[in-house]
């Protein structure tokens, strides 16, 4: 059977900071800062929906997270910078060490985009950087009405593919991902983009650990 390599988007393929150059035009120095806050402000409002079983798009997540990182960090921005932010989100760059990668493993193995993004704004993302060609499949959250690291996302995922755990590899920057993944035994490789990006002390591990997409394929069977 030929192995389902499954990739996460926003943080592992896309680049959230892609917004920090617009942001350093609006608030100046505190760009990063206020970029790390709202992606999670972002996560953390996905994960309460979740547990509250009270679905709403990622894309919902993303704009009230934003509202919240104003108030919080004190900056008031305008409603046409708002929008200015929310729709550099919805166009965000991928990392430079993407195309290469997904070019190179469609040959052997069957690659699939899975995120909690919400399906339109995938599918808008992934066709603007050029990468949407290289995927048999674009699996939303929104098909489950939850989000990761919900096991049913998971256990959604490996039906859709019609996948063993075993024969599945998820490749996330995001920890909470790869503990998601494990928890049901999914194989689970966690790029780790930067020395200062900790793993979770929990009681799972990465399948294994790669600096950038470049050193996956020869993680892959
Ligand atoms: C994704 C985010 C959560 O699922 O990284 O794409």
């Amino acid at each position: 059977m030929t192995p389902v390599i499954a990739f996460d988007i926003y943080g592992t393929l896309i680049d959230t900071h892609g917004v920090v150059a617009l942001l350093e035009k609006f608030i100046g120095s505190d760009a990063t800062k206020f970029s790390e806050k709202w992606r999670e402000k972002q996560l953390e409002y996905s994960f309460r929906r979740g547990l509250m079983s009270n679905y709403k798009a990622f894309s919902t997540c993303t704009e009230a997270s934003l509202e919240y990182t104003c108030k919080a960090m004190q900056v008031s921005l305008t409603d046409d910078q708002k929008q200015m932010l929310l729709d550099k989100y919805r166009n965000l760059p991928c990392f430079d060490d993407v195309i290469d990668v997904l070019k190179s493993l469609t040959r052997k193995y069957r690659l699939v985009a899975f995120s909690n993004g919400d399906s339109r704004a995938l599918d808008r993302l992934l066709n603007n950087v050029g990468i949407d060609r290289y995927f048999e499949l674009i699996i939303s959250a929104e098909e489950a009405k939850t989000f990761k690291p919900d096991p049913v996302l998971y256990h959604h995922l490996l039906r859709r593919v019609e996948s063993r755990p075993g024969n599945a590899y998820l490749v996330s920057s995001n920890p909470f991902d790869i503990i998601g993944a494990r928890s049901v035994s999914i194989n689970a490789v966690w790029v780790k983009r930067h020395d200062s990006m900790i793993f979770d002390p929990w009681e799972y591990e990465p399948t294994s650990i790669i600096r950038t997409l470049r050193e996956l394929p020869a993680r892959l069977p």
